[in-house]
C-alpha cells in the first residue's frame, strides 16, 4: 500500500548491500525532504509493538552508489516520520585476518575518509523555502549509541553469533571502488578495524538530528592488504551477505524488541544542541 504522510514509526533500521526489505505486511510512504529524495521510500511496519521504518540505503534495485546517497533526505525522512533511534547494518571489509567473513562489528569508533560528501545540515545553505540553519559544531566524540551498541552485542551474542566484535574502529572510504593494497595495509597500520563505503557521512547527521545511531557491521571479505588473493570483487562482498542476511534479519528483530525506548534524556546522542538556537526546527 502507498501511502502519503502521516506515518509514523519509532524506529528506523537503514538496510545497506544485499538488503532491500525489512518486514512483511508494511505501508510504503514517500518522503519528501528540504533536503531532497531519500533512497526510496520508506517501508513502515510493526515488530513487537514498535513502530520500524526502512529505507534501502542504495534503493530497492541498489541503483544509487554509496557516493552518491542523498545521506541527509534519508536522515530526514526517517526523523520526519517520528523515529528516534536508527540501527544501520552495512557491508565492510576485514582489515585484519582475525576478522574475517561473518564476523559481526559493532563499531565504537569512526575514521571519516571520504572525499565529497555534504555532512551536515548546518551548511549555510538556505533551504528550498528561504529559512536558513545556523552554523553548528556538533559534539561527535562517541559517534554511536552507547545503549544501541549494547543491545546490538547481547542480542547477537544471545543468537549465538560466533563471532562478534564488541568495539572497533570503522574507516569510512569515498568509494565505490574498494581500497588499494597499500591505502588497505595504512588503514590497518593504524589500528583500524573494518573498512566500508557508508558509514559516514550517516553517523553523523543522525547525531546532528539527536537519532541514537547503532552500525552493525557485517565483515564480507578480507580488505586488499589482508587477504592474499586477487583484491575484494563486488560478487564476492553480495555473494557472503546474501549467506549471512538472515541471521542478520533475526538479529535486527530482536534488537528492534530489545531496544529501550529513547526517553530523549539518558544517553549521549539526546539533547546535542540544548541551549543552541539551530535557526531551522529539527522534524
Ligand atoms: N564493503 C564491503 N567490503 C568492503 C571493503 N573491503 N572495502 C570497502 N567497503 C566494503
Amino acid at each position: 500500500m502507498v501511502e502519503a504522510e502521516p506515518v509514523r514509526a519509532d524506529i528506523g533500521v537503514i538496510g545497506g548491500s544485499g538488503f532491500y526489505s525489512f518486514l512483511e505486511d508494511v505501508t510504503e510512504v514517500i518522503v519528501e525532504t528540504p533536503f531532497g529524495s531519500p533512497s526510496d521510500s520508506l517501508f513502515v511496519g510493526e515488530l513487537a509493538g514498535r513502530k520500524v521504518a526502512f529505507v534501502p540505503r542504495h534503493g530497492r534495485h541498489h541503483t544509487v552508489p554509496p557516493n552518491r546517497i542523498n545521506y541527509r533526505a534519508n536522515l530526514w525522512a526517517l526523523r520526519s516520520l517520528g523515529v528516534r533511534q536508527v540501527l544501520a547494518p552495512c557491508a565492510v571489509g576485514g582489515l585484519h585476518p582475525e576478522l574475517g567473513p561473518g564476523t559481526l562489528v559493532v563499531p565504537d569508533q569512526l575514521v571519516d575518509r571520504t572525499k565529497s560528501r555534504v555532512q551536515t545540515f548546518f551548511d549555510g545553505e538556505p533551504l528550498p523555502d528561504g529559512r536558513l540553519a545556523n552554523v553548528v559544531h556538533t559534539t561527535f566524540a562517541d559517534p554511536y549509541c552507547p545503549t544501541g551498541r549494547a543491545v546490538a552485542v547481547a542480542v547477537a551474542r544471545g543468537h549465538g553469533w560466533g563471532r562478534v566484535m564488541d568495539g572497533g574502529t570503522m574507516v569510512v572510504i569515498e568509494g565505490p571502488r574498494f581500497s588499494t593494497r597499500a591505502e588497505s595495509r595504512w588503514h590497518a597500520a593504524q589500528g583500524w578495524s573494518v573498512v566500508g563505503m557508508t558509514g559516514h557521512p550517516e553517523a553523523v547527521l543522525a547525531r546532528e538530528l539527536e537519532l541514537c545511531y547503532t552500525s552493525m557491521a557485517l565483515v564480507t571479505d578480507l580488505d586488499a592488504g589482508a587477504e592474499t588473493g586477487d583484491g575484494v570483487n563486488h560478487g564476492d562482498v553480495m555473494r557472503v551477505f546474501a549467506e549471512n542476511v538472515g541471521r542478520l534479519r533475526e538479529v535486527l528483530f530482536a534488537a528492534v524488541t530489545a531496544l529501550p525506548e529513547n526517553d530523549g534524556r539518558s544517553c549521549l546522542c539526546s539533547g546535542v544542541h540544548e541551549g543552541w538556537d539551530l535557526g531551522i526546527e529539527l522534524p
